[in-house]
């Protein structure tokens, strides 16, 4: 973004983190989709959806959807020259980030002092 390469920066959103990304297959709700589980392909990615508590997943998809709303927006910037909108929907992408690193900081702080005993 830094270097005006909003195009580049698109590409990027899109494939890593979009909702097209093959990670945003973690958090994508299995029951809105109405397909039958057993029928679907089981990636590391989608096994994660049925592990993670519904809140953390819920942040999750936000987050993915932010990073195709950015994509989108880093487009228009890489025509049109302004990046206003892409800087506005790239903070929410990171709004995210921190949620859900906020909600869930307990539990790996419990976690690391579980293995500091060993
Ligand atoms: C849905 C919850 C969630 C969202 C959203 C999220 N993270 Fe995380 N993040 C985690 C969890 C949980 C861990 C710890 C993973 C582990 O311990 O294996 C983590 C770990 C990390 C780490 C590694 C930290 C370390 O000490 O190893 C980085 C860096 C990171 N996240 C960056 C980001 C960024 C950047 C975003 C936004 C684009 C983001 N995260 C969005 C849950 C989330």
């Amino acid at each position: 973004m830094s270097s005006a390469n909003y195009a580049k920066a698109a590409r990027i959103a899109n494939t890593r983190l979009g909702m097209d990304s093959p990670a945003a297959e973690g958090c994508k709700d299995e029951g809105a989709s109405g397909a039958p589980q057993v029928s679907k392909p089981s990636s590391m990615d989608h096994q994660m959806s049925q592990l993670m508590p519904e809140g953390m997943r819920k942040i999750g998809l936000e987050m993915h959807q932010s990073a195709s709303d950015f994509a989108a927006q880093a487009a228009k910037a890489s025509k049109t020259g302004n990046a206003d909108a892409a800087l506005a929907s790239l903070s929410r992408v990171t709004q995210q980030c921190t949620a859900c690193h906020a909600a869930y900081k307990e539990r790996s702080k419990n976690k690391l002092s579980n293995s500091s005993i060993w």
